[in-house]
């Protein structure tokens, strides 16, 4: 991690760690237990742990501690005092703070380091259904699943994103089938008006189809038969098939643009890539010994998982009448990341619900031998976005509600908020702001909350200006650049080199070189949980403040021309660390608001 810029945390750590070898070396290897501290700039529980261990007096530990602390002439520590039971409250020097913020702010990574570096991880995620609209269900797979994999790439990492697209199965032969036999619908997106988009026209042709298939039990026959020649490769068959999938995927493609979702044709991984694997995969499970036939089907008997009975819920390798499902497809899928795409890790972000589904799957991945212990496979679950009134969301008369639909929305009431703010914004540019503050509301107030929540959709909340929401975040990046332009008028730049590290700092102004440092840390508690609502709890707080330090603290007038450099440099920081953050979440962070 070369680039690194370590952490004050950190070097309080070391130095923490340095005390304990010299005072008790026995306890040299414990964890320093360093965190942010009410009464001081960070604290060490160590004594407390160490002295339970050593079974000695936690307060005479902490106190031998210190002393050994104030005698480390490298630490960053200014004073060392030792409160309560024996805790060690530690106050930094000037100079460490106002170092890390020049060394971080002269950092094009601010002083983050690559610790996923020589880590592939395979994350799936989004997945939608060919000639069906992305529905509000495919929202937090896609939001959630793209935050990953950005910070992880970030962090160093190689990222490989596999979209499990559903594009195969009964329902495409109906769909075939009913656009033979009904040469004037108008799906293509080329025959459509600009407006309308080619899989809202599949959408309702589906519909079209699932109702004739319910109503005529002729056209239910030709439709079943039509899905055995699709199996079987019948060229024209193929065809139709290859033109919807291509005319879905070039409309989910709109949309990921419109959500700046970093998805692309080439990590588009569908359930049919993996037809021609289905039946080495079952082969292989067999002849394992993991899978055994039961009733004519090929069923994983797995006895960690039961049913409500007690009876053991079968996983489903291959059906009685040959054909293969949902359970398959994803064996296969772990099968070929582990061999071919040689993942190190498996991220499956999908919906809490099919919890069952992927434990069962991963179970069966590791008896047969795909899966070494080595190789953490992970369901990145999460919960059900519900509607305003707290019930599951659907439109007024019941239906999904479609995500464009759902964005547009967003996008209207967030030009209120903007307008409203900034009445004197020309109408391009207003358009503009208004879709990056729309859609960014949209993500954070997904990305914020606890993945495994559930949570409702909440327009208003969403856009306010007040509160935990990409909004506040937005305005808050925006104001420090407006800050910062106001600055270059008057010639000032933020200048790095020219930080003064004997400027004593104030209160705000300390807590935000505390709360700036802990980046790092904000990201590393983000990847270990796969949790994005980590990083966008640290990014309000920095927000809150820099708010704190810019309504007490002047920049432009501070008292003395160092002061006012050193806070330059260090609203610049808090800038770029927020739009840094923001852009890890996949949200923009636009220069006025
Ligand atoms: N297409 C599926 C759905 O809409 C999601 C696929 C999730 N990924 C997976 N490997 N099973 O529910």
């Amino acid at each position: 991690m070369e680039e690194q810029v370590p952490s004050l945390g950190s070097g309080v750590e070391s130095a923490v760690a340095r005390a304990m070898a010299r005072v008790l070396p026995e306890q040299a290897g414990a964890d320093p237990l360093v965190r942010p501290s009410e009464r001081a700039d960070l604290q060490s529980n160590a004594a407390l742990a160490a002295a339970r261990t050593a079974r000695t007096a936690p307060a005479r530990l902490a106190g031998s501690l210190a002393e050994a602390l104030r005698e480390d002439r490298t630490a960053p520590i200014a004073r060392v005092e030792v409160a309560g039971p024996g805790f060690l409250n530690v106050t930094l020097t000037d100079a460490a703070l106002w170092h890390q913020v020049a060394a971080r702010a002269a950092d094009p990574r601010l002083g983050i380091g690559t610790p996923e570096r020589g880590r592939r991880t395979v994350i799936d995620y989004s997945g939608p259904n060919i000639a069906k609209e992305m529905h509000v269900g495919h929202l937090r797979t896609t939001i959630i699943g793209d935050s990953l994999a950005r910070i992880l790439g970030f962090l160093g990492g190689e990222v490989v994103r596999q979209s499990h697209v559903g594009d195969w199965g009964t329902q495409f032969g109906m769909l075939i089938q009913y656009l033979d036999e009904h040469p004037d619908a108008r799906w293509h997106q080329a025959d459509l008006a600009a407006d309308t988009d080619a899989v809202s026209a599949l959408d309702q042709l589906y519909r079209a189809a699932r109702a004739l298939f319910e109503a005529d039990a002729d056209f239910a026959d030709r439709a079943r038969r039509r899905v055995v020649a699709l199996q079987a490769g019948d060229p024209p068959t193929v065809a139709t098939w290859r033109t919807i999938v291509a005319e879905s995927e070039t409309a989910f493609g709109r949309l990921y643009d419109r959500l700046g979702v970093l998805l692309t044709p080439a990590d588009y991984a569908g359930e049919s890539t993996y037809n021609d694997q289905l039946a080495g995969v079952a082969a292989e499970l067999e002849a394992a010994g993991v899978a055994r036939l039961s009733e004519g089907a090929l069923c994983v008997f797995d006895p960690a998982f039961t049913g409500p009975d007690g009876a053991p819920v079968p996983l489903l390798v291959r059906k009685s009448d040959g054909g293969y499902g949902y359970d398959t497809t994803d064996l296969a899928t772990i099968r070929h990341r582990l061999r071919d795409l040689r993942a190190d890790r498996l991220l499956y972000v999908v919906d809490a619900r099919q919890s069952l589904h992927f434990a069962q799957v991963f179970a069966a991945a590791r008896a047969a031998g795909w899966l070494p212990d080595t190789v953490e496979a992970v369901h990145v679950a999460f919960g059900t976005v519900l509607g305003p009134d707290g019930r599951p969301f659907k439109t007024r008369s019941g239906g999904t509600v479609r995500l464009a639909e759902l964005l547009d929305a967003a996008v209207t009431r967030a030009r209120a908020v903007v307008a409203e703010k900034n009445p004197g914004l020309p109408a391009a540019e207003l358009d503009r702001i208004a879709e990056q503050a729309g859609i960014g509301s949209v993500k954070y107030a997904d990305l914020s909350t606890a993945r495994i929540k559930d949570y409702a959709f909440d327009l208003d909340r969403m856009v306010s200006l007040s509160g935990n929401t990409g909004v506040y975040l937005q305005y808050a990046h925006a104001r420090i650049r407006s800050l910062l332009r106001r600055a270059a008028e008057q010639g000032l730049a933020p200048d790095p080199a020219a930080v003064d590290g004997t400027v004593a700092p104030a209160g705000a102004e300390r807590r935000l070189v505390l709360l700036l440092d802990r980046y790092a840390g904000a990201l590393s508690d983000t990847v270990a949980g796969y949790e994005p609502h980590r990083l966008c709890g640290y990014l309000y707080s920095l927000a809150k403040a820099y708010t704190e330090f810019y309504e007490t603290c002047p920049v432009l007038a501070a008292g003395t021309d160092a002061q006012r450099a050193n806070r330059l440099v260090l609203s610049a920081l808090a800038a770029d660390t927020l739009r840094g953050g923001l852009d890890l979440l996949g949200i923009a962070a636009p220069d006025r608001l």
